[in-house]
């Protein structure tokens, strides 16, 4: 089923005339994108389908979708100062489409990540390893820019999608940092962000060695003992 975006926010911001010439091509380019993010998920899902035959266990926990507002397009559009076209957003925008992938350990983030660029139809524009080198607060995570095709009617077109890849435990760390950030009227933001930076330490260590566990008790690719 078609999206419908609601464009009162552009409505109030943009010249009538602009919007009128591009609300149609705008709302294709929305369609696109949701059509990328529909080709990465499915990607993603087979790679987990056939990952939890070979190694009867699930690398992927979750993934969660989400497609840029027009209001935080627009937004962004303009305080980067690029011109309000259809072309522009497309070129400017890495993540009008968004694929976060939750993943059980970090090495199935790797395996995962490298088996999605391996892929002969998809192009890998950008590489961003926060978890070998994590943010100065302590946020971890993998992030792609990739490009994928979606076939339509009447053409084949490359669309961006930004994918991030965490583990469960990184992504809750991510979540409560996320909300403290936009929280107004924090008494003490320094030890605040102190806390932050040694839970996303704590729990890097944790995310290891849980995966050693998982290892040393995995009876895959090792003779069953009696
Ligand atoms: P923008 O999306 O334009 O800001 O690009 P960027 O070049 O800053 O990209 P980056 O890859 O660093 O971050 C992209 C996305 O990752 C953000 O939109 C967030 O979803 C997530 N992210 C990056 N840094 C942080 C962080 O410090 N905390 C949290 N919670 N999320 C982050
Ligand atoms: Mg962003």
């Amino acid at each position: 089923m078609p999206i419908n975006y609601n464009f009162t926010d552009l409505v109030n911001t943009i010249e009538p005339g602009h919007l009128m010439a591009t609300s149609n091509s705008f709302q294709d380019m929305m369609m696109r994108y949701q059509c990328a993010i529909m080709e990465v998920e499915t990607k993603i899902r087979v790679l987990n389908e056939e990952f939890s035959l070979r190694m009867r266990r699930n690398p992927i926990e979750s993934i969660k979708t989400r497609m840029k507002s027009p209001a935080s397009i627009y937004e962004k559009m303009e305080r980067r100062g690029y011109p309000l076209t259809i072309d522009s957003m497309e070129r400017n925008l890495n993540d009008i489409a968004g694929v976060r992938v939750i993943c059980s350990f970090p090495e199935d983030i790797y395996s995962v990540a490298r088996l999605i660029t391996e892929q002969d139809d998809i192009i890998v524009l950008q590489i961003k390893d926060y978890i070998a080198n994590p943010k100065p607060n302590g946020y971890r995570s993998l992030h792609l820019i990739v490009a994928v095709p979606i076939f339509l009617a009447n053409e084949k077109k490359n669309m961006k999608v930004e994918i991030q890849f965490r583990t469960i435990a990184m992504d809750f760390w991510a979540s409560l940092e996320h909300k403290v950030k936009y929280k107004k009227d924090v008494e003490n933001p320094e030890q605040v962000a102190k806390e932050l930076k040694e839970c996303a330490d704590i729990i890097a260590s944790v995310d290891y060695r849980m995966q050693e566990i998982e290892h040393s008790t995995s009876l895959v690719g090792k003779e069953k003992k009696e």
